[in-house]
């Protein structure tokens, strides 16, 4: 396995292993992604395979810049507006693809997820590799999803042959997932670092959450048991659960001197419960805490302001049996 940093020279090999049709894991600002050139059957194929990820899964495709919307995609004012004010960013839109684009990328679906990613060596590889790039979180398929290279190391290992560490992830959470198959009447597929509220004010008008079982939820909503841990993850709200000296409690901010008192071992997302510290933190503290042999992990939602809505919704699917 090999390591690359984010000298020119590193970025530019990575760029070139990546037009040659070789798997790479990239950083993004959200997590680290699994890339291949979403142009190449069989890169994308190889994608599936390190992942152990169902085929029915479709993939992310990372672009560089707007104009290649209009290549994979059929474009409509609703995402040039969302593009100028989100993008680069973590947002992912889905809209009606066009026949260039891989059935096997779209898992046969007639849409297509696109997303601008916005971190400088993610943006620097697309720029010099010139292909847009398939990559779904670099991670085995149903564990918590990477925030640091070294993630990637110790989930994927010798599968994946090359990785560009671009230092821990800012956001530490997927992209938010939109809909806009119907711009009447756009959906929200997943929360994430954008916020429903935030869309709806370009947008200018409300925005659904996809249901359970609803046609655009084919993935990753059908599969309740995703970004989970080995431990078992037990949430909790107002109620605390039963806890004995094999507890792990994760709490959102620093607990109180009567909760720190609580039989466990305590650790917390962030200080003064600011969600974006905690999102950010989120995914790292779950992977430390799962090879850590405790009985449970105690997790406490967040509340729903801020990235609340996002981390409540991994807690909720890391605790899914
Ligand atoms: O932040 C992110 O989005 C990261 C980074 C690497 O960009 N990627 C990521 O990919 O989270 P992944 O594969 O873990 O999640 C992608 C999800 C799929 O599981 C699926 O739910 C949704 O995106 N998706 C992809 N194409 C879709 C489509 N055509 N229609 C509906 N959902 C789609
Ligand atoms: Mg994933």
């Amino acid at each position: 396995m090999k390591i690359y940093s984010d000298t020119a020279a590193d970025i530019a090999e990575v760029a070139a292993l990546l037009s040659a049709g070789e798997v790479v894991a990239l950083p993004t600002e959200t997590v680290y992604g699994l890339a291949a050139d979403a142009m190449n059957e069989k890169a994308v194929r190889r994608i599936f395979e390190i992942k152990g990820r169902p085929l029915l899964d479709p993939l992310i495709v990372h672009i560089h810049d707007a104009t290649q919307v209009e290549k994979l995609a059929e474009p409509c004012a609703e995402v040039t507006a969302l593009a100028e004010r989100f993008w680069p960013g973590p947002l992912t839109i889905v809209l009606p693809k066009k026949p260039v684009v891989l059935d096997l990328v779209t898992a046969g679906k007639p849409s297509i997820a696109l997303r601008m990613p916005a971190h400088p060596m993610m943006r620097e590889v697309l720029s010099l590799s010139g292909c847009p790039l398939a990559a779904p979180s670099a991670n085995p398929f149903g564990y918590i999803s990477p925030t640091t290279a070294q993630h990637v190391a110790d989930s994927l290992g010798e599968l994946a042959p090359h990785i560009l560490d671009g230092g821990p992830c800012v956001q530490g959470l997927e992209s938010t997932i939109l809909s806009l198959l119907e711009p009447e009447t756009p959906t929200l597929l997943r929360p994430g670092p954008i916020r429903k509220e935030q869309l709806e004010a370009v947008l200018g008008r409300a925005i659904s959450i996809a249901q359970k079982g609803s046609a655009e939820l084919i993935a990753p909503g059908m599969l309740d048991r995703h970004y989970s841990p080995r431990t078992r993850v037990v949430i909790f709200h107002d109620i605390l659960p039963d806890a004995d000296d094999k507890t792990a409690w994760l709490w959102q901010r620093r607990p109180s001197p009567e909760k720190a008192a609580l039989p466990g071992t305590h650790f917390w997302l962030s200080e003064d419960g600011d969600s974006t510290t905690a999102a950010r933190n989120l995914f790292a503290l779950l992977r430390q805490l799962d090879v850590m042999n405790f009985h449970y992990i105690a997790a406490q939602l967040a509340d729903e302001s801020g990235l609340g809505l996002a981390i409540i919704d991994r807690l909720r699917r890391a605790a899914a049996e």
